[in-house]
């Protein structure tokens, strides 16, 4: 398939995809978060696939929605495009997303990556939600996530000042896995993801889908849900297989089924 606004590639069972704008610091135009959400979803129906990794390149993650596009959008424009569309089909993914953040993640570009299930930072990076020198509010989950991520009190300063914050805040704070020289970023990333990828696949769906259950619902509706998976694992090969390999002191070959 030809893409104009990203690349796609792999290694191994890990799907690869590249914001690839870098003319505009991959600004995140309507067509770039199109081709990113079909690509994703075709990484997810995938079976040979069982992690994503996505990055903006070695210079930048995305400095934010591309704002000449929006620049002359009147609101009954943006609803009527349903201008959130594609961000809705993003949270639907399955499989686990592994962001690699270099510089820049601002705006929708920190909320791209906080869609992301995990986030490896390079020390230059910088993570900032300054639509409000826009006069704007983020809409693609910057008031949301990076609350839930961060707390309210330094979500209500990034958000009402837009001041960014550095790698190592966002670290400090639970907003980042891990922090590591720009030039190791994709290659740590890389090693989380094929880290996961050797995980047995419906396992990892479930708990994904777990974990992101625990911020749509009460504690005891979460610890049910989670029950329910648990013990819907117990119909997987990959569960016996896995219980098998312990007992027998060898690594589980999980098949993803
Ligand atoms: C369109 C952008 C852009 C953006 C940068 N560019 N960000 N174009 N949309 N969000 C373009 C610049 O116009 C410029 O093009 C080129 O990329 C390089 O940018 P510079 O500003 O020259 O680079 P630098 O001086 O290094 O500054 C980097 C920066 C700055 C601090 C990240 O570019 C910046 O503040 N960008 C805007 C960040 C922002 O406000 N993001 C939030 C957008 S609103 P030319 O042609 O001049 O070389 C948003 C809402 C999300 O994200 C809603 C949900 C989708």
């Amino acid at each position: 398939m030809e893409y104009q606004y990203i690349q796609v590639s792999r290694d191994g069972e890990v799907g690869r995809i590249l914001l690839y704008r870098p003319k505009v610091l991959n600004a995140l135009n309507t067509g770039l978060i199109s081709e990113l959400v079909q690509t994703l979803e075709d990484m997810d129906q995938d079976p040979t696939i069982r992690c994503i990794l996505l990055t903006g390149g070695n210079r930048v993650f995305a400095a934010g929605a591309d704002i000449g596009e929006m620049a002359t959008a009147t609101s009954a424009e943006l609803m009527l495009s349903n201008q959130f569309a594609d961000w809705d089909r993003l949270r639907r993914i399955k499989k686990p997303i592994v962001a690699a953040v270099v510089g820049y993640a601002f705006g929708g570009g920190c909320e791209l990556a906080m869609a992301c299930d995990m986030i490896v930072a390079a020390e230059n990076a910088r993570f900032g939600q300054p639509e409000i020198d826009l006069g704007i509010i983020p809409g693609a989950g910057g008031t949301q996530r990076l609350t839930r991520a961060v707390g309210k009190a330094r979500a209500m300063e990034m958000v009402l000042t837009g001041r960014a914050i550095t790698a190592q805040e966002a670290f400090s704070v639970g907003l980042v896995n891990s922090v590591v020289p720009a030039e190791n970023v994709e290659l740590e990333a890389m090693k989380l993801c094929q880290l996961v990828a050797r995980k047995a696949p419906v396992a990892v769906q479930l708990a994904k889908e777990s974990v992101l259950n625990s911020f749509d619902t009460t504690i005891a509706e979460g610890l049910d849900y989670e029950q329910k998976l648990f013990y819907l694992l117990f119909s997987t090969e990959d569960q016996k297989e896995g219980m098998q390999a312990f007992v027998e002191k060898r690594r589980p070959n999980f098949q993803g089924k």
